[in-house]
Formats: C-alpha cells, sequence, structure tokens
C-alpha cells in the first residue's frame, strides 16, 4: 500500500524541499498550496523527478476548503499516513502596531489551518496500518527572545506546539505520532518579509554564521516519517546550530 503524505505551503521553501525529500523515500505526495501558480511549476519540477506529486490548490485557513482537500484526497487516494502542516508566515509589524485583523490573520495562516488539517487527516490516519505521522513546522521564534520575532508570530507558533502536545497524548494509542520541528533562521523566500539589517543581525547570531538550508529542516522530517521516528510523539525539538545553548 502506497504511503500518502500531505505537505502543506508545498510550492516553495521548506515545503518544496520536505515534498521532494518525502518523494525520495518513496511516499506519495499531496502538495497544497494557496499559490496555485506557483503549486504547478513545483509539480511540473517534482514529476520531473518522475515520482508521484499531486499538486492540490487550497486555502488552508478555509476550513470548508480543507474539508473539501481531505475528502477529495480520500477518495483519489485511499487515506492519508503522513500530514505535515508547514504553511505559514510572518507578519512583522511591533507589538502596538498590530492589528486585530492582522492578529487574527496571523494565527488563521500559522495555527487554525493546521488544526482543520489535524481534524481531517486523523480520521483518515485511523484507518490506516503502523504508526501515522503528524509534523507540525513551528519557530524557534516561540523559544528565543533575543531575535526579532513578533508576538503574534512567536504565540501561534506555540499555540501550534501545544496542539502537537494534545493530539499526541490524545491518540498515542491509535499509533499517531505527532510532533513539532521548531527551525531558526531557514534561508527562503520568507527572509523577504525581515528588513535587512534586523535579517543581517539575525544571520549573525547563527553559530555558523549563515542560516540553515530547507533541506536541512526536510531531512529532519523525513526521519520523523520513516521508521526510526515510529518512537517519538509530543515533542518539540528545536534546529538552531546550537545557538540558544545556555
Ligand atoms: N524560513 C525560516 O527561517 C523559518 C524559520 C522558522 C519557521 N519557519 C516556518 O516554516 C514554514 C515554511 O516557511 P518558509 O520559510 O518555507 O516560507 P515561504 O514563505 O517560503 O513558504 C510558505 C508557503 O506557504 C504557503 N501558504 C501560506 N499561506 C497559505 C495558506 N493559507 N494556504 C496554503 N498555503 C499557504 C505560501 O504560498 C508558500 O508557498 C512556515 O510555517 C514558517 O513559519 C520558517
Amino acid at each position: 500500500m502506497d504511503r500518502i503524505a500531505v505537505v502543506t505551503g508545498a510550492a516553495r521553501g521548506i515545503g518544496l524541499s520536505i515534498s521532494r525529500a518525502l518523494l525520495s523515500d518513496g511516499l506519495t505526495v499531496v502538495g497544497v498550496d494557496v499559490d496555485e501558480e506557483r503549486l504547478s511549476e513545483t509539480a511540473v519540477a517534482l514529476s520531473g523527478e518522475g515520482r508521484r506529486f499531486y499538486a492540490r490548490p487550497a486555502d488552508v485557513t478555509d476550513h470548508a476548503a480543507v474539508e473539501r482537500l481531505f475528502h477529495q484526497i480520500s477518495e483519489e487516494l485511499g487515506g492519508v499516513d503522513v500530514l505535515v502542516n508547514n504553511a505559514g508566515t510572518c507578519f512583522m509589524n511591533d507589538f502596538t502596531e498590530i492589528s486585530a485583523d492582522e492578529l487574527a490573520r496571523q494565527m488563521e495562516i500559522n495555527f487554525s489551518s493546521a488544526f482543520y488539517c489535524c481534524q481531517r487527516a486523523v480520521p483518515l490516519m485511523l484507518k490506516r496500518p503502523g504508526v501515522k505521522k503528524i509534523v507540525n513546522i513551528s519557530s524557534n521564534g516561540a523559544y528565543n527572545f533575543d531575535v526579532f520575532d513578533p508576538a503574534h508570530y512567536r504565540a501561534s507558533k506555540a499555540a501550534l506546539d501545544t496542539l502537537t502536545k494534545h493530539l499526541a497524548r490524545r491518540y498515542a494509542l491509535d499509533a499517531i505520532a505527532v510532533n513539532s520541528l521548531a527551525p531558526a533562521m531557514t534561508r527562503t523566500e520568507l527572509f523577504d518579509v525581515v528588513p535587512r539589517d534586523v535579517l543581517e543581525r539575525a544571520v549573525a547570531a547563527m553559530p555558523r554564521g549563515e542560516p540553515m538550508k530547507p533541506e536541512e529542516v526536510a531531512g529532519w522530517v523525513a526521519f520523523l516519517v520513516s521508521p526510526a521516528g515510529d518512537c517519538s510523539s509530543g515533542n518539540v525539538i528545536l534546529l538552531n546550530q546550537g545557538r540558544d545553548v545556555r
């Protein structure tokens, strides 16, 4: 039986690398993204490697769209074994400048989207054999207060990590393993939202003087999804080159 992985935010950056890593490990990948054009370019690039990548455009903040998406995946592919909640962004306003709308949007994109996807993926996972995997892409920003991350971004990722622990406990007996990966500075187009001087300071604070690579984060997702990851659940794994060790 094919193992089916759903990766959100798959059109570019870390999600693209995760999709490539899981395809290399023989999984069938459903790549979801709100950026339809970029997702179809990604589909062409990944299909060129002769693997099974299905592009499914959707806005994961829309719970009705998420419901339709998982229904469609179930009908077409028969189920879900792996869910990687990677879609996310970072709004950069300072605390007193954050509007109510921006706060709501930040939480929707980084937290509610993962909540909705888990709600629809879990019933499908319960019908599958073996250890099923949910990997939530959090951020060092929820734990490190020396670098720039804004309050609502930090809070959205802390909420995501609480969801990780809740689901790990709730579904332990059902063999659904749920973990968070919390990367620090990783070179993607998301860097464009950060002012240049702030970015330079944050990169300089990395012990190796350079950001991490999306492939490095993807390698950890692949590890958690592999049989070696079966015994880990409820963990938030920080990836930061050792920057925050005190
Ligand atoms: N790059 C970093 O330094 C870094 C560090 C820590 C955590 N992260 C987290 O990693 C994840 C991926 O980040 P990235 O750096 O690859 O960012 P990115 O901006 O390059 O890619 C994010 C992808 O998510 C998609 N997306 C956004 N909102 C969506 C929605 N509502 N529905 C569907 N797709 C949506 C975007 O279209 C985009 O393709 C995010 O959750 C981010 O918070 C990134």
